[in-house]
């Protein structure tokens, strides 16, 4: 199925956010935004054109085979069976999810916690519901070529005592760590949790993505009853690159969890969802295993040649330990310039666009999108290896 990511369509003059909000007629490069350059599963394709083809889109019903297409996805590919009372709330997005749940249970001046680095609205949603980030950093571990993070469990559990903090909003896997966290390490922060009486938020939109030799743990599948005390979000949108067609959901069987959840969406206004996103969603739930198999398997060769060019063309980079996503992550703290700026540098005058670490709650990092076709990753790197040796001689 290579072929099918070799060929990725041209996404200029889409509406793409990645590739039209660069600047006009400067041919960049996107690797930022996290979505990928290639054409969805044709199975989603072939239920998007037949529902294109029924003609009429109104107010949309979520249907019965929608929630059993996710109640499947989750017990053949990880084996957890959701049940009766743990149908999915849906919603637009895995960010609207977050933000009406953090409204949900917490107070304005409540802390929220979280492990930095990491994806960036979780600042923001908590900043929106009045709330403060409390901060539980990564602990950073380099191996002898390459480096990865762990969870500070002793400050976590300090961070968690506090009973001004209420919620830990974890991102599993990790955005950008791109760690896939381990059951024991999981188990470990769910039964913190439980002692002390925080509710567990469990970002999962990545769990499908998944490199060779590690595996996707839900915090669902986690001994001690979670599903009755954990809220999960997930979404088939960065696996299947259906991103744009807003649909996500919200698993928990808590009453109480469910209720508060079930009243923010609605104030907030995103219980609505589209026809595609639905359609979307069974096809991918239903039938796009092979398809997203075949993904990661791409998406696995992109990071070993990333991994091979930095050692070829500089070693004193380092590339964090791929475990799951499409987002590698890349130590430039070596090189004699502020990452924002290297940004913006790299974009202006190499034509290749990366994000910068300190959007994630760390500086001296870039973040570099594999998702598209080796041709293209390899031009990027290209240039952005042009433009940081372009500076080491400065
Ligand atoms: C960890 C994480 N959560 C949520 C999102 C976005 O979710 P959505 O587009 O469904 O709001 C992203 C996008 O990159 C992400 O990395």
């Amino acid at each position: 199925m290579n072929e099918l990511f070799d060929l990725t369509p041209d996404r200029r003059g889409s509406g793409s956010y990645k590739w039209d909000t660069a600047r006009e007629g400067q041919d960049i490069i996107p690797l930022w935004v996290a979505d990928m350059d290639f054409k969805a599963a044709p199975v989603i394709m072939d239920a998007l054109r037949a529902r294109v083809e029924h003609g009429v889109f109104g107010y949309t019903y979520v249907p019965d085979e929608y929630y059993r297409a996710v109640e499947h996805w989750y017990s053949r590919r990880y084996g957890v069976a959701l049940g009766p009372d743990v149908r999915p709330i849906y919603t637009q997005g895995v960010v609207p999810a977050i933000s009406a749940t953090i409204k949900a249970l917490t107070r304005p001046g409540d802390g929220v916690a979280v492990m930095t680095p990491v994806y960036n609205c979780f600042f923001s949603s908590i900043r929106n519901n009045g709330c403060m980030m409390v901060d539980v950093p990564l602990v950073r571990v380099d191996g002898s070529d390459d480096f990865t993070y762990e969870i500070d469990f002793e400050l976590l559990e300090a961070r968690l005592s506090d009973e001004r903090v209420p919620v830990l909003l974890m991102c599993n896997p990790h955005n950008p760590a791109c760690r896939a966290w381990r059951r024991e390490e999981l188990q470990r922060v769910y039964d913190l949790c439980r002692h002390t009486g925080t509710t567990l938020l469990s970002d999962e939109i990545h769990g499908d993505i998944i490199m060779p030799g590690y595996s996707f743990t839900p915090v669902a599948s986690l001994d001690g009853n979670p599903l009755a005390h954990t809220v999960t979000f997930s979404s088939p949108s960065k696996a299947f690159n259906i991103a744009g067609l807003q649909i996500a959901n919200i698993i928990t069987s808590s009453p109480r969890l469910r209720y508060l959840i079930d009243r923010a969406i609605n104030d907030n206004e995103v219980c609505d969802v589209n026809p595609f996103g639905v359609a979307a969603l069974i096809a991918a739930y239903n039938h796009g295993s092979e398809w997203l198999d075949s993904l990661t398997g791409y998406i696995h060769d992109n990071y070993r040649y990333l991994v091979k060019a930095v050692a070829h063309r500089m070693p004193r980079l380092k590339v964090a330990r791929l475990e799951a996503t499409y987002l590698a992550w890349l130590d430039v703290s070596s090189i004699d310039m502020p990452d924002e700026e290297l940004e913006e540098y790299l974009k202006e005058h190499y034509r290749v666009w990366l994000n910068a670490g300190s959007m994630y709650g760390r500086g001296g990092f870039l973040r570099v999108n594999l998702a598209t076709s080796r041709r293209r990753l390899a031009e990027g790197l290209d240039r952005m290896f042009d433009g940081l040796t372009a500076l080491s001689k400065r």
